[in-house]
């Protein structure tokens, strides 16, 4: 094969790197139990009413998912106050984010991120044949007085984590209304929210309400507190003119039939949701006073996770944590090698994980001793 096949834009890309499954992680090190403190997900499962809705579902299965996603949607409205029209779902909000480059970049066009942030972003503008224009973080916040200074007249897309993965900052009202208000007309500001229902600071937008003002999109996910990362389902909100792009580059059936159900049921569910949140953010506030005792740098989150500053080597502590059956992310793609980031788990996997990690700190510290 002499003839170069795949699209230039592909060379250097470096593909999502998938962990291996929990159950294949257990098999291979011995071990009877794995916390999986890794991917942000929600360490209670869904909600009993959710996973009896999938069930009353299954017979019909033989059909096709509704392609409007009809009751989603309207779910969705009455939520949020908004309408049907302002609504799209995707399969993830991964997709939505895909679903924004190919309804709105031309080749050549620029996106404007940071960095590091939620690595989809460069890798889907990457795809989409964009120019990226990364910024820095400032003290791991987003610095959008920066961004603004990297948008030109090229720029179409910028993206905004609110709160941020992997840090767990965020935007408050005043950085992100003088930052949307200096923005010329041919700029969307793509603000991804899949952390949104975590967040109990004051100042943190309500962006919903900038959908009816300018080019925003407000993408949200079912992923992370409503615990159905599994099933792929998301959504975002914008103006109708947006949404009807949006449409047109969406598959007809990218959000399955029980993907619907689920949501539907999801939103109804507040004790489920509000029980999720307590235990996250409980979760993050202990891990925080852990972090301090040990003396180890984090960054404060309002989120539920942390990135903390292990002080030696995150993928030495990741192997050492792992090989007791807990995994966390090791950061070294996002560019942050002595970090690691960790989900909050149950109150019991916390404990572990506290436990654990003292033991392989003292050990780096050994190692690092001897190799003096
Ligand atoms: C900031 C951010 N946006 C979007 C997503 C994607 O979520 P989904 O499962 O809805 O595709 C994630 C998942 O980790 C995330 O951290």
């Amino acid at each position: 094969m002499s003839e170069k096949l795949t699209r230039a834009c592909l060379d250097g890309l470096k593909p999502y790197k998938p962990g291996k499954p929990v159950s294949e992680v257990k098999r291979e090190l011995g071990l009877k139990t794995v916390s999986k403190m890794a991917s942000n997900e929600n360490p209670l499962g869904p909600s009993p009413r959710v996973m009896a809705a999938i069930k009353k579902a299954t017979p019909e299965l033989n059909r096709y998912p509704d392609a409007g996603a009809f009751y989603m949607r309207r779910a969705l409205a009455r939520r949020f106050r908004l309408k049907s029209e302002n609504i799209v779902v995707g399969n993830g909000s991964d997709e939505v984010i895909i679903m924004a480059l190919r309804a709105f970049l031309n080749r050549g066009e620029e996106v404007v991120i940071a960095e590091p942030t939620f690595l989809i972003y460069r890798i889907a503008a990457q795809l989409a044949e964009a120019k990226v224009k990364a910024v820095p973080l400032k003290a791991f916040r987003y610095d959008l007085p920066a961004m603004r200074a990297k948008i030109t007249a090229r720029t179409k897309l910028v993206f905004i984590a609110n709160p941020d993965n992997p840090t767990g900052s965020y935007v408050n009202r005043i950085e992100l209304e003088n930052f949307l208000e200096s923005l010329p007309k041919n700029v969307i500001v793509f603000m991804d929210e899949a952390y949104h229902e975590y967040v109990q600071a004051r100042d943190y937008p309500d962006s919903l309400r900038y959908i009816r003002k300018g080019n925003v999109i407000v993408a949200r996910t079912f992923s992370k507190v409503y615990a159905l990362a599994g099933l792929r389902v998301g959504w975002a909100a914008a103006a109708p003119e947006i949404i009807s792009s949006l449409n047109q580059v969406r598959d007809p059936f990218n959000v399955n039939s029980l993907a619907q159900v689920a949501a539907v049921e999801a939103l109804e569910d507040r004790r489920h949701l509000l029980r999720s949140v307590q235990l996250a953010r409980s979760g993050v506030s202990y891990l925080s006073s852990e972090f301090r005792k040990l003396n180890l740098f984090f960054v404060p989150s309002v989120t539920n996770f942390i990135l903390v500053n292990v002080g030696t080597r995150g993928p030495a502590v990741y192997d050492s944590l792992l090989k007791s059956g807990i995994i966390v992310r090791e950061m070294t793609a996002w560019g942050l090698p002595n970090f690691i980031r960790v989900t909050a788990g149950t109150n019991r996997e916390n404990r572990a994980f506290i436990t654990v990690l003292k033991r392989v700190l003292k050990e780096q510290a050994l190692v690092k001793g001897r190799n003096k």
